[in-house]
């Protein structure tokens, strides 16, 4: 009787054990089964997916590596506007869904960073210039002195900023050519050297202002902005090169500046004022 008892209790707990794995749910067979007849069997669209409309099935290995957990899960949670990407809730619970999503974040990509640069041609040159640099005059930021993570800009790219020129393109462009255009500015990304910066200034600005504390920002804008660290590259770029100081003797060797020196010298300043 006793025997019986303790083989019933193994088996119990033999059952409830592989009950208990088997409740973990499986995040490749739960893609495969739900998602894969659009999104293909590796994430990178099936040919079915292609043809959808009004929006084709989205390529999810070029958004794996820079689209985070919490968007991916938003999207196969609600689904997305008017598109055949319905709400998984429905389908799915929360930790199945969870397992996809963790499943999708395991996909990598390789970027063409050629091919980047031949998008970023045709399709952002008009506004940020061949070159990233962004002297168009309709002002668009300058992408070699972006602040922005890879992963910001591709979201930047995906969703623009609303009532500005920077428009979405996320339906206007593949995922991978997003990935290929993010990665290719990501590329030319320059940090200022405050080294370099140290010396331009000493030429340049010391005869005035003996130390970075020593500028003062006037105007309207210093009632919000007192300090060099409240104002952005960007317009710490423009005061530089349009403040009041050029109507001074400053201006001849202010003219004579690169974007590049500039940048050096804002690095030079932040590092040595308060
Ligand atoms: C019936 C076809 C279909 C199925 C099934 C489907 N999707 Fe989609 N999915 C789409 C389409 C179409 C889009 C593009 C929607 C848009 O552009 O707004 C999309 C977009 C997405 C996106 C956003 C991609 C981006 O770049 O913004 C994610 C993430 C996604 N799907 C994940 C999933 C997951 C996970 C599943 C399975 C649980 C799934 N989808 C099932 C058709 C499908
Ligand atoms: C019609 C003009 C226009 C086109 C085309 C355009 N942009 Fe922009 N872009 C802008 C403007 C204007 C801003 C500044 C928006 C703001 O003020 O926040 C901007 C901002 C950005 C930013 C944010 C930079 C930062 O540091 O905040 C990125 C990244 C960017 N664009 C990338 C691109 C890429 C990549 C393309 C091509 C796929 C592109 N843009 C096409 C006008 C454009
Ligand atoms: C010939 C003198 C002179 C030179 C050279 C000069 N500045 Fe100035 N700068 C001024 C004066 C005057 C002001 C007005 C504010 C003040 O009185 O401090 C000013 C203001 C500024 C401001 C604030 C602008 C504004 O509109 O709020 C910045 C930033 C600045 N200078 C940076 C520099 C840098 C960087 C250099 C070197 C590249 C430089 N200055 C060279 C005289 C000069």
């Amino acid at each position: 009787m006793l025997k019986t008892f303790f083989i019933l209790t193994a088996l119990m707990s033999l059952v409830a054990g592989t009950a208990q794995a088997s409740n973990l749910p499986d995040g490749k067979a739960l893609f495969s089964k739900n998602c894969a007849i659009c999104h293909g069997i590796d994430g990178s669209v099936s040919d079915y997916g292609k043809t959808l409309e009004p929006f084709p099935a989205r390529n999810l290995r070029a958004i794996a590596p820079y689209v985070g957990y919490d968007e991916i899960r938003r999207i196969v949670t609600h689904g997305t506007h008017k598109s055949k990407m319905k709400a998984m809730k429905y389908v799915l619970d929360p930790l199945e869904i969870e397992a996809i999503v963790d499943y999708i974040k395991t996909f990598s990509y390789k970027p063409n960073v050629a091919n980047g640069k031949q998008r970023f041609k045709e399709v952002c040159a008009s506004c940020h210039g061949n070159d990233g640099r962004a002297q168009t005059g309709v002002g668009a930021k300058n992408l070699v002195y972006s602040k922005l993570s890879l992963e910001e800009k591709v979201h930047t790219i995906r969703y623009g900023r609303s009532g500005t020129l920077m428009t979405a393109k996320r339906h206007q462009m593949s995922n991978a050519d997003i990935a290929d255009i993010a990665n290719y500015v990501d590329s030319l990304k320059r940090g200022g050297n405050a080294k370099v910066g140290g010396k331009l200034y000493a030429r340049n600005c010391k005869s005035c202002h003996a130390t970075p504390s020593d500028i003062h920002i006037i105007g309207n804008v210093a009632v919000r902005h007192k300090k060099i660290s409240d104002i952005s590259d960007h317009m710490l770029d423009l005061r530089i090169r349009h403040g009041r100081h050029v109507d001074r003797e400053g201006r001849k060797a202010i003219k004579k500046l690169s974007s590049d020196d500039v940048q050096d010298i804002i690095s030079y300043l932040r590092k040595n004022s308060k």
